[in-house]
């Protein structure tokens, strides 16, 4: 038994069911079923990994209860034949064989469900919805936009409404009463019933989208009686040892009369009365919003909802589920406190499904970070399966353990310690290779640790990665750099290149300017690793940072985050030339600086590299900080005090104290060509093969391992 998480992970009861421990994997949506609704083989893997990783109960993403209809995604699960039953039950089995329990989240995509529309079919909803507008599109690229064409549907025009009649009404709850009941005969311990994110049920407990004037519509109980219908049906479809939850809204964010936390706690009780086992506490935000997303459900914000479950808690006496970027150590806390019963997490599940077991084992330190990149989610935004920007495992765990010891260890020598470095060595070591590891800097990192400073969940990784590193049976040399000589020297069956990107920065007129750093001058200023870059800084800054260099305080991420939001050397009027994931991420923490910032980006798109959902979120604070942004811009020339650039063909200018050029990065090949024929088979991974960010590098280090063996 874990001592710091005796709570969390201390057996529990959710009606019939007993749990191991209070960690649920939260529903999330994979597209990893077939395009007919049913169980792939990646499918049931990627779950059994999660079960046997230690939780003690998992929510099956969001499936739909009368497939094909209320589809929201295009490889989606459906209950609604006898022929998703072979699937269903081998999933279920799987998932009991590692002793964890298994629900399925029953659902209906009500005003969601894009494939009726791609499909041609109208869509059910409680009244007929009023056209919306959507700042989506303004954040997405012309490629994301395409992969939004299916969902106009094959007449072009967009979802169509139809108000459900009672017989609608009656199938609809008929068709979630035999969904649970296939999934009983699947061998599923119960059922959640998703009852809210702008789906049916919640469309009809939402005063923004019901205007019934029926017994369907107007108070609180009577929005809540489609649910309570549903709750019944599936009550008598089943047998006592079914669990039935629900899982509701306690706010809809940027929805003109949505579900505030009075309604909530009116339906929760209304829903305890009719007999669900416990309350799954989330929330919605308008996704017409594209800020709304980080909002709700995926609560960019610490502990979001904790509020919301403390609140259903006091209302109910059946167990609650709080969920929304809690930490274990935040959620062991609330257990305690009484906030609610059971944590679910989702995203740092697909991060690290053994999770769990660590905790138990008491080796927190060796859990793999979430980094709140929102790439997940936004796979299934533009309808590709789920993937995880830190582990590349998941969703491939079908294709079986690739750290399984080699019986051939090979001598393999990596260079350069960033994330994908750090990764290969790491995974290479676990194999039983031999591994050394050589990093020019003092510090691991790499452009990782920039990243870092300029967003925090970055620095975690870093240090997960640094700490893994340092545990194995790695020959680790940091402060050396590379050379021809000196790698063709370690004569190494295998030589991976993991040296990072070429930054260039392009001829601009004016660029050799003390004012004006590129972004591996910005770094190495920042972290004391550049004298040339430093030499650029005045007299008084430079004797500040020798000293903060001697105290050894520029090493620390966490330190120096801190320590610059009091002092660093940047002006206090900057324009970043650059709108890509490096120029928005910096102009992020010098606008949270105090700075004044400006974007002059030369393309079309904005932040094309981050995934849809965070480049919504930065580009929302950017604005709301007043950050100019400007796109389609020629940089003409960089002045003492203001850079010139042509746009639309007219010459503009803007004065500025500090540039920062944050473009110009590109493959670089030099040391493989340095090293071809001389014995060692060489690879490249990450940014120094294809500029691929952490999410690449990753994946590289991946199908590396895979390679070697
Ligand atoms: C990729 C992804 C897909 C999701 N799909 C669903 C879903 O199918 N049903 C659901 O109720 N919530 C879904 N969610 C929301 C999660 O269940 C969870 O509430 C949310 O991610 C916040 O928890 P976390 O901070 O622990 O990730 C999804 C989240 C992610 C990241
Ligand atoms: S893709 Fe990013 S946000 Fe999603 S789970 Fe992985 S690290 Fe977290």
């Amino acid at each position: 038994m874990s001592q710091t998480y005796n709570h969390l992970m201390s057996p529990g009861h959710i009606g019939p069911m007993e749990l191991r421990n209070r960690i649920v994997l939260a529903a999330m949506g994979s597209n990893f079923a077939d395009e007919n609704g049913h169980c792939t083989e990646r499918l049931i893997a990627y779950y059994e990994a999660r079960a046997r990783g230690g939780a003690g109960l998992l929510v099956l993403e969001t499936s739909a209860a009368c497939y094909p209809s209320g589809a929201t995604m295009p490889n989606m699960i459906g209950f609604s034949k006898e022929e998703f039953l072979p699937g269903l039950t081998e999933l279920a089995d799987r998932v009991h064989q590692h002793g964890a329990k298994i629900v399925a989240q029953l659902c209906h995509g009500g005003k969601m469900a894009q494939e009726d529309t791609a499909a041609g079919r109208e869509i059910p909803m409680p009244s007929l919805m009023k056209p919306g507008f959507s700042d989506m599109f303004n954040v997405l690229t012309q490629e994301e936009i395409g992969h939004f064409i299916k969902a106009a549907g094959p007449d072009g025009k967009g979802p169509q409404y139809y108000e459900m009649t009672q017989q609608h009404i009656d199938e609809t709850v008929a068709g979630f009463a035999s969904a649970a009941a296939l999934a009983e005969k699947a061998g599923f311990d119960g059922v959640e019933l998703h009852a809210g994110h702008g789906y049916l049920i919640a469309a009809f407990l939402s005063p923004y989208t019901n205007n019934r004037t029926d017994g369907y519509g107007g108070s609180r109980e009577n929005r809540a009686r489609f649910l309570l219908e549903i709750i019944a049906a599936v009550r008598e479809a089943t047998s006592e040892d079914f669990t039935i939850m629900i899982r509701l809204d306690a706010k809809e964010y940027r929805v003109e009369n949505g579900i505030e936390l009075e309604d909530c706690l009116v339906t929760v009780k209304l829903a305890e009365k009719a007999g669900v086992h416990a309350i799954d506490v989330s929330a919605y935000g308008n996704t017409a919003h594209a800020i709304a997303f980080t909002e709700a459900p995926l609560v960019h914000e610490p502990g979001g909802f904790i509020d919301f479950a403390r609140a259903v808690k006091k209302a109910v006496s059946v167990p609650v589920i709080g969920v929304g970027r809690v930490e274990p150590e935040v959620g062991e806390q609330c257990i305690a406190n009484g906030d609610f019963d059971f944590l679910a997490m989702g995203r740092k599940l697909l991060a690290d499904p053994d999770l769990p077991n660590k905790l138990e084992a008491g080796t927190p330190e060796a859990i793999r970070p979430c980094i709140y990149c929102y790439i997940c989610v936004s796979k299934i935004f533009i309808n590709q399966p789920m993937c995880c920007a830190v582990n590349h495992s998941m969703g491939r765990e079908y294709e079986g353990d690739i750290i399984a010891r080699s019986s051939d260890s090979k001598k393999v020598l990596v260079v350069g310690g960033g994330p994908g470095g750090m990764e290969a060595a790491r995974m290479l070591a676990e194999k039983g290779h031999q591994v050394s590891l050589w990093e020019k800097d003092r510090d691991l990192g790499g452009t990782a640790r920039i990243a870092g400073l300029a967003y925090e969940p970055n620095e975690r990784l870093v240090n997960y990665l640094s700490t893994a590193v340092r545990d194995l049976p790695i020959d680790l040399h940091t402060g050396r750099a590379a050379t021809r000589e000196s790698i063709l020297a370690e004569q190494a069956d295998h030589v991976v290149l993991a040296t990072g990107a070429l930054r260039i920065a392009p001829e601009i007129p004016g660029k050799e300017q003390k004012h004006v750093f590129d972004g591996e001058e910005l770094r190495g200023v920042l972290f004391g690793t550049n004298p040339q870059a430093a030499a650029k800084l005045n007299p008084l800054y430079r004797l500040m940072l020798t000293a903060a260099r001697l105290t050894q305080m520029l090493r620390s991420i966490k330190l120096l985050r801190f320590m610059s939001k009091i002092w660093m050397p940047i002006a206090d009027e900057v324009v970043v030339i650059g709108g890509g994931l490096v120029g928005l991420e910096l102009s992020e923490y010098l606008v949270e600086r105090g700075r004044k910032v400006t974007i002059l980006e030369p393309g079309p798109s904005l932040g094309p590299e981050l995934a849809i959902v965070r480049r919504a979120r930065v580009l929302h604070m950017l604005r709301e900080h007043g950050v100019n942004i400007q796109r389609g811009t020629r940089i003409d020339r960089i002045e003492a005090d203001r850079v010139v650039y042509t746009q639309d063909q007219e010459e503009k200018s803007l004065p500025c104290k500090q540039v920062i050029i944050a473009i110009g990065a590109e493959a670089d090949d030099s040391l493989e060509q340095q090293l071809a024929d001389g014995g060692s088979q060489v690879h490249r991974i990450g940014d120094c093969r294809d500029k691929s960010f952490i999410d690449g590098a990753i994946l590289d280090a991946r199908k590396l391992v895979q390679q070697i063996g």
